[in-house]
């Protein structure tokens, strides 16, 4: 195991800059993406909170954002990779007892307060999925303190669907209301077909008084979800998106996040509805009137 500085050894002024460390230990191939299991270095837990992200350090590589894919109250935590750069990639070819760095948990995630006691309304496109499955493990957590859990998830096809195993088993539990739905069915897929608004607009009834929405996926889709949630007739007070951006100090230092006035990775990257209206480089490019 690599050395493990001390408190004493760690910069005084921007301990949020200095990784810990956490060991790989489990790699499980999840459709295009990999799904990393780690635990961190002493066994003590992450500390996070459905929707937050961390800072990934490949050692030799280079750092990137990713954001938990697994519920708090656990000993271990796990990232969904997609391998799409130079770090990401790497962290594919890692292998499990490899160390990587690890800074936060960073961010503003869900509000799960504000959950308690009303029906929960998810909607996940692609791999929007792997935040969202945080929240949805959460919820599960604490079922007793909710009416209604439903999960809208829209993947491009049936072999792009992530947490298969999950997805089946949520499918199973009477205490969810599922609705997949895939762009492009083969021959293999009975199920829904088409994009998640569908559902959305024709299957799903809502009582949007005691109703929170909580969005992820690209950005493209947030309009269309966005209009048909304020169709049902609700707030954009109740409705929440997850933002992209590319983090890099990850702690409102370094500007690079920064959109109109805010820092996306301290002020979010989850976001009422309401509190978007009106920065135009957040959301007037995809918001409807
Ligand atoms: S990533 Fe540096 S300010 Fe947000």
């Amino acid at each position: 195991m690599p050395e493990i500085p001390s408190a004493e050894q760690k910069p005084p002024y921007y301990p949020s800059y200095f990784p810990d460390l956490a060991k790989i230990i489990r790699i499980k191939q999840e459709a295009m993406d990999a799904v990393i299991e780690l635990e961190m270095a002493g066994g003590r837990a992450l500390g996070h909170m459905p929707g937050q992200f961390v800072q990934v350090s490949m050692f030799g590589y280079g750092e990137i954002p990713i954001s938990i894919c697994s519920p708090p109250g656990r000993e271990r935590f796990k990232l969904c990779v997609r391998p799409v750069g130079r770090v990401s990639k790497a962290l594919h070819e890692a292998s499990e007892g490899d160390w990587v760095g690890i800074r936060g948990p960073f961010g503003r995630g869900f509000p799960v307060e504000i959950m308690e006691g009303r029906d929960i309304l998810l909607a996940a496109g692609g791999i929007g999925l792997a935040p969202l499955r945080s929240l949805v493990q959460y919820l599960r957590d604490h079922r007793e303190g909710h009416k209604r859990i439903i999960l809208v998830y829209g993947a491009r096809n049936p072999s792009l669907i992530l947490f298969k195993e999950d997805v089946d088993a949520w499918s199973r539990d009477p205490g969810m209301e599922m609705y997949v739905t895939v762009d492009e069915p083969d021959e293999s897929w009975s199920g829904r077909t088409g994009v998640l608004t569908g559902p959305i607009k024709e299957e799903i009834e809502i009582g949007p008084v005691h109703t929170i929405a909580a969005v992820v996926g690209p950005p493209v889709m947030y309009r269309f979800v966005a209009a048909e949630l304020l169709a049902k007739g609700m707030s954009k007070r109740k409705i929440y998106f997850s933002l992209e951006r590319h983090f890099k100090c990850g702690i409102g230092k370094c500007g690079h996040c920064q959109l109109n006035g805010i820092y996306v990775c301290q002020d979010g990257p989850v976001f009422r509805y309401s509190d978007l209206v009106g920065l135009s480089e957040a959301v007037e490019a995809w918001a409807p009137e």
